[in-house]
């Protein structure tokens, strides 16, 4: 594979190969690499993610992480677009994650639904497509939290095993080249595991320092399931950000708390998607390759844990196939 390493701002910049210089790569239960971090897009529209996207590639990022749920396929299109054509990069060389909404569960609508995401990306293969929570909600009402006047989410009609097996068909038919799930707790993934015919290649789910779930990321591991940490700044939270022993740990390593925070997740083989619109912030979270934690403060950070969980849908806690027991 041909790859090339530029020098930028005082670090490297990778195009994502196996070889490449600083930015770590995770390969996946199929063979193909994913850069360990990658851009997070949730609450950008499609103006804001197409600037942000354009502003971190340069800087050397070459993952992004949307969604449908998230409207800004488009923008995230556009800025793909205006990369390809502005020669900075080339497709296959940046890795696009996006996901299957609730209410496109069922065999045939997950297809339908990853058809759409990819006519809005502008793009004819994604990177990698996901479920993107096991709470399927009842299709076609127009409403994207179909939801009763008691306010609980209508359930749809569709299993866990239909809409996977609908991920292993857009996988056939080379709609994306990784297949994985989203929120999923270990029983789901359980029974995926025991049904599937492709293995899902990741999983992406919640966890912090202030959410370690070290046992869903020891499961996935176990079972050849890559990890994608989502909110690992927990959304930027002060009392996250004022932490006395991330503090410290960073004063060592003359790093910034979110750095450390970042880097405890790589150096348990987590790969971390972190959302930021500024430069500075997409330096910062990305200039964390060139130190490494000792066990012994990887081991500090995971007993921060306190089961804080930050992310739920109103609603849900009744759905048959509700994920979090905490
Ligand atoms: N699968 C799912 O169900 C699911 C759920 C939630 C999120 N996600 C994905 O995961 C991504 C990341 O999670 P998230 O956006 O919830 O939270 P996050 O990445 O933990 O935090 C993002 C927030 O932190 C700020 N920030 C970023 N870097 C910072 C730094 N170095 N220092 C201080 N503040 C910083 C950002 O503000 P600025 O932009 O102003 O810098 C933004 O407000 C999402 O964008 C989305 O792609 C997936
Ligand atoms: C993962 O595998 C290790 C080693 O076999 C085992 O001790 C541990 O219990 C497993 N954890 C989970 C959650 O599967
Ligand atoms: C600490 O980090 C800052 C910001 O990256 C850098 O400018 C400074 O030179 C570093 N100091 C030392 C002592 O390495």
């Amino acid at each position: 594979m041909v790859f090339m390493i530029t020098c930028l701002i005082g670090f490297m910049l990778f195009k994502a190969s196996p070889r490449s210089g600083i930015v770590k790569l995770v390969q996946l239960n199929n063979g193909h690499y994913i850069p360990a971090i990658g851009l997070g897009t949730w609450t950008m529209d499609d103006k804001e993610a197409r600037e942000a996207i354009k502003m971190a590639v340069k800087i050397g990022y070459r993952h992004v992480d949307t969604a449908w749920r998230y409207h800004n396929e488009k923008g995230v299109g556009q800025a793909l677009k205006d990369l390809i054509l502005d020669k900075v990069i080339a497709r296959n060389d940046i890795f696009i994650t996006t996901k299957v909404w609730n209410t496109f569960h069922g065999r045939e609508l997950a297809v339908q639904a990853i058809k759409e995401s990819l006519a809005n990306l502008g793009l004819d293969y994604l990177d990698l497509a996901l479920i993107h929570w096991p709470t399927g909600f009842k299709a076609g009402t127009d409403d994207i939290y179909p939801r009763k006047s008691d306010g609980s989410i209508m359930p749809s009609d569709f299993s866990l095993i239909d809409t996977w097996k609908g991920m292993e068909d857009l996988f056939r038919q080379g709609l994306a080249k990784s297949i994985g799930v989203s929120n999923f707790n270990i029983k789901q993934l359980q029974r995926v595991l025991n049904e599937a015919s492709i293995k899902p290649s990741v999983n992406q789910f919640e966890t912090h320092p202030f959410l370690a779930q070290q046992e869903l990321v020891d499961f996935c591991h176990n079972n050849s399931i890559a990890v994608i940490a989502y909110s690992p700044l927990r959304q930027a939270d002060k009392e996250l950000l004022n932490n006395p022993v991330l503090k410290n740990i960073a004063l060592k390593y003359n790093k910034t708390v979110a750095q450390v925070a970042l880097r405890w997740q790589i150096d348990r083989n987590v790969i971390i998607i972190a959302k930021s619109s500024r430069k500075e912030r997409q330096m910062e979270n990305i200039n964390i390759f060139d130190f490494k934690l000792e066990d012994q403060e990887i081991k500090q950070i995971t007993a921060l844990n306190q089961n804080n969980r930050l992310i739920d849908i109103p609603g849900i806690q009744n759905h048959p196939e509700y994920p979090f027991d905490n």
